[in-house]
């Protein structure tokens, strides 16, 4: 029998989608080919510490939710001259995990999807699933990926991207551009968030201000958006050549919202249905799939992203709106929804993306890296 592939799972992360993460983990580690993956556990708590957990009190105790064990060794991550990586035990007499073929970032959010994470994993020179560090950096910034995006001639919606040391030295004047620029009402938006945190709809020009200052609270730089009375449709690519796009599904944030908000997507169970596949003609279909395959092209991702659109329900036009390069992934998340729907089940496309990262990181660790002698 040839041997198994050695997989870690990073689950938890130091973001705000730490919960998340651990639901995404759970469906992953339950669905995990064991014929082909030697899995590994590891969890990073709220702090950043990595911790190696124990797969079999994990299988007996995970839910819904993967815990991080009280008992777990905190490890370093270490690498190995053949290009695989080792989990090294910081104190205590825990042994090291080594001939780890494979790191697999089941984690959202600033720090574990904006390319902080990718270069550790880069520095120790070990294969992971997922956008490298400049795909994953440019992605999560709102304001680079929709200039990107825009470059290369997909629509987006016009905004005005403010940093917050402009807003503090003339507020005002930060104000009178966006009201030049744009109509109500506008969504103000953190630029390097997700799951709605910190993104207002603001109806009127006195309201722009406190917007603007709870959106300042997340991040240095924020977006003043128009606000489009629009569909929203994502799509879900997977790397192959050419890409495996999805069919789209729409998400209907119910009327009682004002928007897709952080209520509307955690908090109340019936904040939002989803179409799947999307109710849209099949000329849009085609078109927004396309417009998907584009974005992961344009932005280089690598393995998976899910990308998100609006689709404007007066002129019928597509906006290019976000690209996920770690998109949530319990069994129920849109992204493996989306593939399963379009013919790759959850454990298949585990399976494809462990084995997109070992083929990614092969080429990367064939290349010349010293040309002195
Ligand atoms: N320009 C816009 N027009 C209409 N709705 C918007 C706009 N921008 C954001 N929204 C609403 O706010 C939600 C969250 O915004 P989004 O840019 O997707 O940020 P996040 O990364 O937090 O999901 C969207 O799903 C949508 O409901
Ligand atoms: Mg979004």
């Amino acid at each position: 029998m040839t041997q198994k592939i050695r997989v870690a799972v990073l689950y938890g992360g130091k973001s705000g989608e730490h919960e998340v993460s651990l639901q995404s983990a759970a469906s992953v580690l339950r669905y995990l080919d064991r014929e082909r993956f030697d899995v590994i556990p590891v969890s990073i708590d709220k702090t950043g510490l990595w911790q190696l957990n124990d797969l079999k009190t994990l299988e007996q105790t995970a839910g819904k939710a993967l815990p991080i064990l009280r008992d777990a060794a905190e490890v370093r991550l270490a690498s190995q001259p053949d290009g695989r990586g080792s989990l090294i035990p910081v104190s205590g007499n825990a042994a090291p995990v080594r001939d780890i073929d494979v790191f697999f970032p089941v984690i959202h959010g600033p720090l574990c999807e904006d390319g902080a994470t990718q270069g550790l994993l880069d520095l120790a020179d070990v294969a992971y699933v997922g956008s490298g560090v400049l795909a994953s950096a440019v992605s999560m910034d709102k304001d680079i990926a929709k200039r990107l995006a825009a470059y290369a001639g997909l629509p987006i919606a016009p905004y005005v991207a403010l940093m917050r040391r402009d807003y503090e030295r003339d507020a005002a004047r930060c104000i009178e551009t966006a009201r030049q620029k744009l109509t109500l009402p506008v969504f103000v938006k953190p630029c390097n968030m997700g799951s709605s945190v910190g993104v207002h709809k603001v109806k009127s020009w006195d309201a722009l201000k406190a917007a603007l200052d709870d959106a300042f609270r997340y991040d240095l730089k924020i977006l003043i958006e128009q606000g489009i009375d629009a569909r929203e449709v994502e799509v879900a690519v997977l790397e192959d050549d050419p890409l495996f796009v999805s069919v789209a599904s729409e998400i209907n944030p119910d009327p009682r919202h004002e928007f897709y908000s952080y209520e509307a997507k955690y908090l109340d169970k019936d904040g939002a249905s989803v179409d799947l596949p999307a109710r849209i003609d099949e000329a849009a279909m085609a078109r927004v799939r396309a417009l998907a395959a584009q974005a992961f092209t344009v932005l280089e991702c690598n393995g998976l992203a899910r990308v998100d659109f609006f689709l404007d329900r007066k002129s019928g036009e597509f906006y290019f709106n976000e690209i996920n390069t770690l998109p949530g992934f319990t069994s129920i998340s849109m992204y493996p929804k989306m593939m399963e729907a379009s013919g790759v089940p959850y454990g298949e496309l585990l399976t494809r993306l462990v084995n997109l990262a070992l083929g990614r990181h092969r080429q990367r660790h064939s290349l010349v890296r010293d040309y002195s002698n």
